[in-house]
């Protein structure tokens, strides 16, 4: 960084179904955050349609970033770098901010840097952890802290360090099947609900009982511990969840009490009507019991082996990020157990929970300052990994 520079970040994410750019200064300052969701397009379809998700990126990337400029109040000129997703994601989602970011950076003749989608996640923490420290002369977060990345696409832990200006991730944790962010939506959707599943669920599961159906997470070691299984994972060194089973469980469950018919007339009144008291309205106590008692299962689940690993590593502190760290008994029954235990714990604000460019741009600066740029043959990586 020479003395001229101002340490602005341009950072763009087209990783899923959101097209997204910030201005971010230092990695510690965010002078705007543009996000164009495509959930009115994918709705339809209960998931993410990766040829419908390329097209809207490409539709929305150049005014998505002019918007981000102008909210900063900047123009290109005065960017010291752009920043950009590489993976883990739709490979042709990631080409779209890829093929752009490269573009910006070779007629602008600014460095480009790449960076991994799970990194930024955390850093959509450090950003606002940073920025609180700043404003309020709180301690920056205790290290190592043990992030957990929990969203759509993902359920990891990792052990996180820092290192003068650098960050090291050590992975040890992941789901072996299904993330919690999906069987949230999966769940929604078998039970006729909206999409993205998360916030439907998150909303209607306060009105029922979570202790009404009895959800167990117990066959996810017997995975694990399959002989000569070449992908097996050794449980005493990784934490390991799976969320495909609960999401059969709700089917049985809706199969065994004969809810077909409730559901569809829910699904077929939602089409018109979208919305969460609509949705109430639509749902009956049973319904209502089943959705609380999901949630509850996974929640404690999540809650249960975070906390369990954190321990284990002696983490310093825990951090939840990603979409599902939107959710709020997620938030209140994580927060009461760090309060137990005596061990800080940090979350994203909402808007930083989901998929952004502004934990894109923080998690570019140490990068930048260490000169660790992309080549010019940068292509997207779908299936990027995090750590060791
Ligand atoms: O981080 P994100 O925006 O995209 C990925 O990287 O996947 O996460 C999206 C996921 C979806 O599965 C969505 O249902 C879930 O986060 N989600 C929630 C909530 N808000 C979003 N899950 C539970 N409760 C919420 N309030
Ligand atoms: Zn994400």
């Amino acid at each position: 960084m020479t003395p001229n520079q101002s340490g602005l970040i341009l950072g763009i994410e087209s990783s899923c179904d959101e097209t997204a750019a910030a201005v971010v200064r230092r990695g510690t300052e965010t002078l705007s955050n543009v996000v164009a969701s495509q959930i009115s397009i994918h709705s339809p379809y209960g998931g993410v349609v990766p040829e419908l998700a390329s097209r809207e990126h490409l539709r929305n990337i150049v005014p998505v970033v002019r918007a981000a400029l102008a909210e900063a109040g900047i123009a290109f000129r005065d960017l010291d770098a752009i920043a950009v997703t590489v993976g883990p994601g739709l490979a042709g989602a990631l080409l779209v901010g890829i093929s752009y970011a490269k573009s910006l950076a070779y007629a602008l003749g600014k460095p480009l840097i790449a960076v991994n989608h799970l990194e930024g996640h955390i850093h959509a923490v450090l950003l606002e952890q940073a920025q609180l420290a700043v404003n309020s002369d709180l301690d920056a977060l205790a290290l190592p802290a043990l992030a957990l990345v929990v969203s759509g696409g993902h359920t990891h832990l990792y052990l996180t360090r820092r290192y003068g200006e650098s960050w090291t991730y050590r992975n040890v944790g992941r789901t072996v099947d299904d993330a919690a962010g999906e069987a949230f939506d999966k769940v929604a959707k078998l039970l006729g609900l909206g999409y993205p599943g998360g916030p439907w669920i998150d909303a209607l599961a306060p009105h029922g009982n979570p202790s009404a159906v009895p959800f167990s997470f117990s066959q996810i070691k017997a995975k694990a511990h399959r002989r000569g299984d070449p992908n097996a994972i050794d449980p005493a060194s990784s934490t390991l969840f799976s969320f495909s089973g609960i999401k059969t469980a709700v089917l049985r469950y809706t199969q065994i009490h004969e809810m077909a018919a409730n559901i569809e007339a829910r699904r077929a009144a939602l089409l018109g009507n979208p919305t969460i008291p609509g949705a109430l309205a639509l749902c009956d106590p049973q319904t209502l019991d089943l959705i609380a008692s999901f949630q509850r299962a996974v929640v404690d689940d999540l809650r249960r082996k975070t906390f369990r690993a954190a321990e284990h590593l002696g983490a310093a502190s825990l951090l939840v990020s990603g979409g599902v760290a939107a959710n709020r008994e997620l938030r209140v029954r994580f927060t009461a157990e760090a309060a137990d235990r005596g061990l800080p714990i940090a979350f994203p604000s909402l808007a930083l929970s989901t998929d952004n460019a502004a934990m894109i741009a923080a998690a570019a600066w140490p990068k930048f300052l260490a000169n660790d740029l992309a080549p010019t043959t940068l292509s997207a990586e779908p299936s990027l990994a995090l750590g060791r």
